[in-house]
């Protein structure tokens, strides 16, 4: 018989190892980096290897709500990522140096860098999208009419923040439907479950003023690229 650590994943791994071989869980990171032991546990989405087991009486552990089932409690990842794909999680810089690309660092002071504080933490493990309401209904239908959901929304707000990113227009109007940013009611269910204690919520209403305008983007402190050799200025001349 092995000890059994204190959280909820220390257990499902002692059951697996002690009583049912073929249970099926995700895991990996065992310390709330990963993102893949997103459960529900007593009727709240949370990450197993972060929530301690009761001292007494049951818990109840089902796969995340409105998701697609493959087995126990591994759920379909497939449209939750490939919701997240669509927002085009990567930086488009406004001019591209073919030469450069990949070589160089692009410029960001302190003080621009720190407004993707509480963003860039997300581990997509779907306990937010998993939790909404709004996701439970309009997030299956068929793309482009499904409502991305709170984990995607607020990704594509942490792009739209990072002054390297040029798309800011172009990220904006991929958001002005019917099915995004404005299927969400604000209840943020989203934002009282993230384990990284992040708040989808007030990204999306943050999204929300910048599609109204009430809200733009502020000119970065640094722009341009920091040479690749200290010694030598990024060769213009030669950038297509
Ligand atoms: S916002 Fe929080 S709950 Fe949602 S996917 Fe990211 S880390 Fe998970
Ligand atoms: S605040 Fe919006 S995204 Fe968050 S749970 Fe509510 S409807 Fe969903
Ligand atoms: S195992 Fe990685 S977040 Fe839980």
């Amino acid at each position: 018989m092995h000890f059994c650590r204190p959280m909820v994943l220390d257990a499902l791994m002692k059951i697996k190892m002690e009583q049912d071989s073929t249970l099926a869980f995700r895991k990996s990171c065992r310390e709330g980096i990963c993102g893949s032991c997103g459960v529900n546990i007593d009727g709240i989405n949370r990450l197993a290897c972060l929530h301690k087991i009761r001292p007494r009486g049951t818990t109840k552990i089902y796969p995340l709500p409105h998701m697609y089932v493959i087995k126990d409690l591994i759920v379909d990842m497939n449209k939750f990522l490939a919701q997240h794909n669509r927002i085009k999680p990567y930086p488009i810089p406004k001019e591209l140096c073919v030469k450069s690309e990949g070589d160089q660092q692009f410029l960001q002071s302190i003080k621009d860098r720190e407004k993707m504080d509480g963003l860039v933490e997300c581990i997509l493990c779907a306990c937010c999208s998993t939790s909404c309401p709004e996701y439970w209904w309009h997030g299956h239908t068929k793309p482009p009419n499904d409502f991305l959901g709170p984990a995607a929304l607020l990704n594509a707000y942490r792009w739209i923040v990072d002054t390297r990113d040029g798309a800011t227009h172009e990220r904006l109007s991929e958001l002005r439907n019917y099915y995004n940013v404005y299927r969400c009611h604000q209840i943020n269910n989203c934002t009282s479950v993230c384990p990284k204690r992040l708040e989808p919520g007030r990204a999306i209403s943050q999204l929300r003023l910048y599609l109204s305008k009430f809200k733009k983007k502020p000119k970065p402190d640094m722009v341009g690229k920091a040479p690749s050799d200290p010694y030598k200025a990024c060769p213009k001349d030669e950038c297509e």
